[in-house]
């Protein structure tokens, strides 16, 4: 990751003068609660310590130029209601900042133009929320730049709605509303209906492993919303608006009528059992019972992989080795699935063993590069 100076001098080169202001935006890992967020269910995610940063100018126009350093070239665009996507495809990264700036136009924040120079840490489509970051940080830039403020969680609405609207998307609102209202050194009970966010401290004595599979997310986006309209489909045929509002009775009884295919009430399954053992999993995070909290994270790799079928043979392997390795209390797939990343849960004296073996035991099965991270629960985005 750049360092501040570094981005400073970017900023510098690329505009020919000097930052006035400073952002930034974490990246998030769901400890449990996954395919709930979209089911007005629970989650429990929290900030990690990879983020975006941006420094920002205001401009005397409408005028917003956008640069990064991890990607080529300036891109420029005009503050207006309607602002035209890339057509360049090594532009796109872009489109989630021209996103963001149109839903706020939409919301009635009246913007000003402003040079934005960015970098961050947060691996591109690993399932750590790239895309979330970089919304919300842009949101901030722009906030700040237009000397307005909103809270954590309407940015994270905004966020989201850029990315289901303008990047097209249809994600749910875990990633925007863990970055941008993360708690140093806490996860947080997500109730994706109200927003309500509840902290809790990670046990004492265990630490948060991710494992990057390395195995990046091909059609992804098909097969995230393939499962979220079958959820809906679902939550129909049940007569509720969400999933959230069903039982596991419920789901059986709904099967013996038959107003539910086979399908169907595989995949609720996974979402009603999974909205229970993440209150569960919070409940034990209260107790300070990090077992408890490691058998969850297994079960629910189990409904990702059986009932879901959101894994792959490299994630369910990743996980498997995990498991094997001394001091791990449990493993699962983090984030949407198809490849991307894990997290498990390993007694603190077991880390600096942990890490090398699971790298080398995956590595003889799949030859990919493989990113292994300990990361604390990081705070959620602001000011730099
Ligand atoms: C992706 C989406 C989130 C959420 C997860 C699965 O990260 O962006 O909204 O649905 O997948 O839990």
């Amino acid at each position: 990751m750049p360092t501040a100076a570094e981005l400073r001098a970017f900023f510098q080169t690329t505009y020919g003068t000097t930052p006035e202001q400073g952002v930034r935006a974490p990246g998030r890992v769901n400890l449990i609660g996954e395919h709930t967020d979209y089911n007005d269910g629970f989650c429990l995610p929290m900030a990690i310590e990879r983020e975006v940063k941006v420094l920002l100018r205001r401009r005397p126009d409408q005028t917003v130029r956008v640069a990064s350093m991890e990607q080529a070239g300036v891109v420029t665009f005009a503050l207006s209601a309607a602002i035209p996507k890339a057509t360049d495809k090594a532009q796109h990264w872009a489109d989630y900042v021209k996103g963001c700036a149109q839903v706020l136009i939409e919301a009635g924040v009246p913007l000003v133009g402003c040079d934005l120079a960015l970098t961050g840490d947060v691996p591109l489509g690993s399932g750590l929320s790239s895309s979330a970051a970089l919304e919300v940080a842009a949101i901030h830039a722009l906030l700040a730049a237009a000397g307005q403020t909103k809270t954590g969680a309407e940015i994270a609405v905004l966020g989201q709605r850029a990315e289901n609207r303008y990047v097209g998307t249809n994600c749910g609102i875990l990633d925007q509303l863990s970055s941008a209202c993360g708690v140093l050194g806490q996860a947080m009970l997500m109730d994706c209906r109200t927003l309500a966010l509840t902290p809790a401290p990670l046990p004492a004595g265990v630490s948060v492993v991710i494992a990057d599979t390395g195995k990046r997310r091909g059609l992804v986006d098909s097969a995230y919303n393939e499962r979220r309209a079958g959820c809906e489909a679902g939550a129909k045929a049940l007569g509720v608006s969400h999933l959230r509002d069903v039982t596991l009775h419920g789901l059986w009884t709904a099967h013996q009528e038959g107003r539910l295919a086979p399908l169907a009430r595989q995949r609720c399954e996974h979402v009603v059992a999974e909205n229970g053992r993440t209150q569960a999993a919070f409940a034990a995070l209260r107790a300070g019972d990090a077992v408890a909290f490691g058998a969850l994270m297994d079960q629910s790799h189990a409904d990702l992989r059986d009932k879901f079928e959101v894994t792959c043979p490299e994630l369910d392997t990743m996980v498997a080795i995990a498991r094997s390795l001394p001091g791990c209390l449990g493993s699962r797939m983090t984030g949407a699935g198809f490849g991307g990343c894990t997290v498990s849960l390993v007694r603190d004296e077991a880390v600096a063993a942990f890490v090398p073996a699971l790298t080398a035991a995956y590595q003889a099965r799949f030859p990919l590069p493989v990113a292994v991270y300990v990361t604390r629960a990081a705070a959620g985005a602001g000011a730099l």
